[in-house]
């Protein structure tokens, strides 16, 4: 049998599984844990364990149709500009029940369109979370930048907050990808404000392309990787288009039959990454590439390759504190999420509460298999000698019994073969204890 034929029979196309950016997924979290939980599990961090903070603009000036984010498109400040007062406001609240002198690590701003933000609002938001959590001397501050929402006094901005990573979103150069997609993105403006981005110092610059989307085919993606590689980003990550219309609305202006099918699909991939290899980046877990030497790129040599909301990192802080609407934390005890709705979100912080709504608590078993899951997702190897119980060895069983020599189980391992990596996603899933009921995921390829 051909390798694809193996593959696809093993599910690689049919197959429906999360993305596992964190374990348990969003969708199981229960209404159970909300803001008591938040409060009583942010009032207890050590102190002197810094942490990280995502900080979530949920603002658009367009709604590009293939975007999945949680994200509502707006033409004027005005709701920004109250959204900033209601994070200044969630700062205070959280300044009251953190731990004195509690320090962070790292800071992300995500969204949306972080770059939405005039100088004067990044400015005053910035000074607000330094405010309510001073960062360290070695702190790493990095931002989702949409090219053409963003300009040098943005830049200057961001830069002068500490800035000092930066994530752009690409996509694909191609003009009749672009138009399919609801997203005009020349090359030069891209190229501008990488510029820009380099000239203000930024030393570790990730691109976000995305494939399988409309009318792409091997030569479109491969000039777009040609320019994309003539702006020397230091990370790459290369999304498999998740066309999920049932969730994300916009989506339904993609006409379904100019997507690639899941063959041509799965070779864009391949191409891609082909090229990404051939450029000198090393490839990092299932969906994104680092030159030698990038953190990233260091932490996966090291094994220290983690996952959480974002995708993959180095950032091993233990506590991430989710700030904004739909944002979620993830806490010594487990998750709590922000209301995700902005009105709904604004409610509760106007109300002098804490914005958790939805969440879970790790039980022993659940921390268990997160690691398991992160393992294989990081490493594609799960280390037994770390990890093992009953279960999570009877799950090894099956998984080589199932998988063949696409995978290797021994004492100290299950490691998934060079081979078998399109499949990670769908091994991953054999761990995971929580399906939610009703719950689509996008494919696994
Ligand atoms: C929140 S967006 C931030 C980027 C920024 N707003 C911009 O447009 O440049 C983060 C990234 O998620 C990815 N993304 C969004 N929707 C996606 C989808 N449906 N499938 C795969 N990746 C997606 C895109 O690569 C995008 O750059
Ligand atoms: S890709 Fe970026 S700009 Fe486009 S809708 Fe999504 S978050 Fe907004």
């Amino acid at each position: 049998m051909k390798q694809i034929d193996r593959l696809s029979a093993l599910g690689l196309f049919d197959a429906r599984v999360p993305r596992y950016t964190s374990y348990p997924t969003a969708p199981v979290f229960s209404p159970a844990v909300g803001a008591p939980e938040q409060a009583a599990a942010l009032g207890a961090l050590p102190p002197d364990v810094p942490v990280s903070v995502y900080l979530h603009i949920p603002f658009c000036e367009r709604l590009c149709w293939f975007c999945a984010c949680r994200t509502q498109g707006t033409q004027t400040l005005a709701p920004v500009e109250s959204y900033i007062d209601t994070l200044e406001q969630e700062l205070t609240l959280l300044s009251g029940v953190l731990p004195k002198g509690l320090r962070m690590g790292r800071m992300h701003w995500g969204g949306g369109t972080p770059t939405i933000l005039p100088p004067d609002l990044i400015k005053r938001l910035a000074q607000a979370v330094k405010a309510a959590i001073p960062p360290t001397d070695d702190w790493e501050f990095s931002v989702e930048i949409d090219p053409t929402m963003v300009d040098r006094d943005k830049i200057a901005a961001l830069a002068a907050a500490g800035m000092n990573r930066a994530s752009i979103g690409i996509q694909d150069f191609d003009p009749q990808v672009q138009a399919a997609i609801g997203r005009a993105q020349p090359f030069e403006v891209t190229r501008d404000c990488v510029d820009d981005l380099r000239a203000a110092g930024i030393t570790s610059l990730n691109a976000d392309l995305v494939y399988g989307l409309p009318y792409q085919d091997a030569a479109r993606i491969s000039d777009t990787i040609d320019k994309v590689l003539s702006l020397a980003p230091d990370r790459i990550a290369l999304f498999g288009y998740a066309h999920v219309p049932w969730m994300a609305k916009r989506q339904k202006l993609i006409k379904e039959e100019t997507l690639p099918d899941d063959l041509a699909r799965y070779h864009l991939a391949e191409l891609a990454a082909d090229k990404f290899l051939n450029a000198g980046f090393s490839a990092i877990g299932i969906d994104h590439f680092a030159r030698p030497g990038d953190g990233l790129e260091t932490a996966m040599r090291t094994g220290h390759l983690r996952r959480n909301f974002q995708g993959y990192t180095a950032d091993t802080c233990p506590t991430l504190i989710g700030i904004g609407a739909s944002s979620i934390s993830r806490l010594p005890t487990g998750y709590v999420q922000n209301a995700a709705a902005t009105p709904a979100y604004t409610q509760r912080i106007a109300a002098g509460q804490l914005a958790g709504v939805r969440g879970h608590v790790m039980t022993d078993d659940d921390l268990l298999r997160a690691r398991a899951i992160e393992m294989l997702m990081c490493d594609f190897r799960l280390d037994r000698r770390v990890l093992s119980n009953d279960e999570l060895d009877a799950t090894c069983a099956e998984i080589a019994a199932q998988y063949g020599d696409l995978v290797e189980l021994t004492d100290e391992a299950l490691t998934i073969r060079p081979a078998g990596r399109a499949l990670t996603r769908i091994i991953a899933s054999a761990f995971d204890a929580h399906k939610p009921e009703g719950v689509r995921y996008s494919q696994a390829s």
